[in-house]
């Protein structure tokens, strides 16, 4: 993102990380999950890791946004290119950095502190706050400001039930998202790169719309480190940095509360950073986009596409935005 002086949309499948350690690591952990040694127990009831991020979840529910729900040319993007090409910048700057280093993050246990306008404020181990809850499956397109894309089978929860739970007050106009803080676990944090902790937000419409998961798992599995465990937002109509990882603090707020990418550079990065074709970031367009393991042309090469208004999710939210200036709210 911001460091990138390279034109970020000109992402090649061939900068991808190669899998073949990773696929290692893999194929070890499923014969240990194979053994039982870890059977019986809740995912999240697992110590940690890479042991629970290849756990199967259970009981996950299909919904009406499944594959078939998207357009005919939108595949499901291979696990290891989801897994493997990421942006967690507490773990490098690297795509190829937060798989490598990410094991140092330990999921569990994990304390999900709710505060501001809200009825039931309090600390709430990450358990209790989806507990109760079905575990749904979303496939959803994903769309990195940075003009790349994937289509995920996410699972989790949507975050409209668990505000309806928490009991936000009239109020509570905003949600505020803080990614954890701690050098040890996080060693990317040792440098300026961001203000830490990762800062989020969401107006309260955007955050009730039925669209909006709160993740904690993709692929049927507890969700891996790398792509924020153990619970990340999900909002697959606006540009991928919206998606805060590993969070720890969700705060219901009367005022628009500030988040990283707009700190950082408010010129680049919108509150909104709705996905608009027609908006450019100030260094590239937004037009087009390159699908990560999609179809690949005679050179082999995938090529680009173009991107769709609120990356197709146009009849769910356009609502939410009626009378608004889009090109002044990026
Ligand atoms: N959350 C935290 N805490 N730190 C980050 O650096 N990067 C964001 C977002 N959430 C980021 C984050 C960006 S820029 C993107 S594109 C997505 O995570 C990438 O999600 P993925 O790695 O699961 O594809």
């Amino acid at each position: 993102m911001l460091i990138r002086h390279s034109r970020a949309s000109d992402v090649l499948s061939s900068e991808i990380t190669p899998h073949s350690v990773l696929l290692n690591r893999r194929e070890v952990l499923r014969a240990a999950a194979a053994t039982g040694a870890i059977a019986g127990l809740s995912p999240f009831m697992l110590s940690n890791t890479a042991v629970a991020a290849s756990q199967k979840l259970p009981n996950v529910i299909k919904t009406k946004w499944t594959e078939h729900a998207l357009g005919k040319d939108d595949k499901l993007t291979p696990y290891d290119d989801v897994t493997s090409y990421n942006n967690f910048y507490e773990f490098g700057t690297g795509k190829g950095d937060p798989a490598r280093n990410a094991h140092t993050l330990k999921p569990k246990p994990w304390t999900v502190v709710v505060d501001g306008h809200v009825e039931k404020p309090g600390h709430y181990d990450f358990d209790d706050l989806i507990r109760g809850h079905d575990l749904e499956e979303r496939v959803y397109r994903f769309r990195c400001v940075e003009a790349w894309s994937m289509v995920i089978p996410w699972v989790g929860v949507p975050l409209v039930k668990i505000i309806k739970r928490l009991g936000a007050t009239s109020n509570a106009k905003y949600v505020a998202f803080e990614t954890l803080a701690d050098i040890e676990q996080m060693p990317g944090q040792r440098f300026a790169t961001l203000k830490w902790p990762y800062r989020e937000g969401l107006r309260m419409d955007e955050a009730m719309n039925p669209l909006t998961l709160m993740a904690v798992g993709l692929y049927g599995k507890v969700i891996p480190n790398q792509n924020g465990a153990p619970i990340r937002l999900v909002t697959p109509w606006k540009y991928g940095f919206k998606s805060i990882k590993s969070i720890v603090r969700i705060s219901f707020t009367e005022e628009m509360p500030p988040t990283s990418w707009n700190m950082s550079a408010p010129r680049e990065y919108g509150f909104y950073s709705n996905v608009n074709p027609l908006v450019h970031h100030p260094r590239w367009s937004q037009a087009k986009e390159r699908r990560l393991g999609g179809p690949t042309n005679i050179f082999g090469f995938t090529p680009k596409r173009p991107t769709l208004m609120f990356n197709g999710y146009e009849e769910e939210v356009a609502n939410m935005y009626h009378g608004m200036d889009l090109k002044r709210n990026y």
